[in-house]
């Protein structure tokens, strides 16, 4: 098949970008985006141009890496897939294809189509850790859980981290991505010595990183590669108020004790 792709090409933060249309020739239909734009880079390795840009690792759906804008949606129309997932079958031949990336203020571009989403590791960074010895791994029954609150901390943790609900949110903002990461400690008791605390500081980096505010909209679960909930999103708003009333009790304590 063949396809012409527009590919937005930028050589860094400080220069403007522009889309760049590629004739792609001879494609066959099991070729993924990522391997689409890998025979792009060959073509423009020979003729001695600069190749495309962009992030990619696993190539499987895990390592949310390969994050772009395919004809306008974050990872493309193809449900719960990433980039590397999205195969040329799913369109027409003859069609049109554009290619960015991710827009937010807090992603700034790198280059073409790859984004600093360091943003979000500084949010997971704020979390901490958990104080809980890990060490060898413990008996498989040695800390009850009951059955339906681990697969609700497993569906929290599938989130990989690829920044889409981001791309997707009108107003740039991480709570899916935070809210993912908050609730699948929040409900584990691994990770409950630091719930309190933990979540405070996630929220508060968010926020320092110049995300946007939640309107409830739903754009970031609908193009959710891991469809994350927006239950998730309620859940760290609980999460917040409990630690938020907590912190007020403690300290109404602490001076009811000090008269
Ligand atoms: S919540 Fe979904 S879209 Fe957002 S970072 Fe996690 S996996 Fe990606
Ligand atoms: S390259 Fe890892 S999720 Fe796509």
């Amino acid at each position: 098949m063949d396809l012409t792709v527009h590919v937005w090409r930028q050589k860094s933060v400080k220069d403007q970008g522009a889309m760049v249309s590629y004739p792609a020739r001879n494609l066959t239909p099991d070729m993924s985006i990522l391997e689409l734009l890998d025979q792009i880079n060959e073509e423009l390795i020979t003729q001695g141009e600069d190749p495309v840009a962009f992030d990619h690792d696993c190539r499987e759906g895990i390592c949310g890496s390969c994050s772009m804008v395919i004809n306008g949606v974050p990872h493309g129309f193809e449900k719960a897939s990433t980039t590397c997932q999205t195969f040329l079958r799913s369109f027409r031949p003859g069609v049109d294809l554009y290619l960015e990336p991710f827009r937010a203020a807090a992603f700034p571009v790198v280059k073409d189509l790859m984004v600093d989403r360091s943003a979000l590791d500084r949010i997971m960074q704020a979390g901490g850790f958990v104080s809980v010895n890990t060490g060898a791994a413990p008996e498989g029954n040695a800390v009850a859980i009951a059955k339906s609150t681990a697969e609700d901390a497993m569906d929290a943790a599938a989130c990989i981290g690829c920044g889409a609900c981001v791309a997707a949110c009108k107003n740039a903002s991480a709570m899916l991505f935070t809210a993912a990461k908050v609730s699948h400690l929040a409900l584990l008791p691994q990770g409950n010595v630091e719930r309190g605390e933990r979540v405070l500081r996630m929220v508060a980096q968010m926020d320092a990183e110049k995300f946007g505010s939640c309107s409830n909209q739903g754009a970031c679960s609908a193009v959710c590669p891991k469809e994350i909930s927006l239950d998730w999103i309620a859940k760290l708003n609980r999460e917040a108020l409990r630690s938020q009333f907590q912190r007020i009790v403690t300290q109404a304590d602490r001076t009811v004790n000090q008269r």
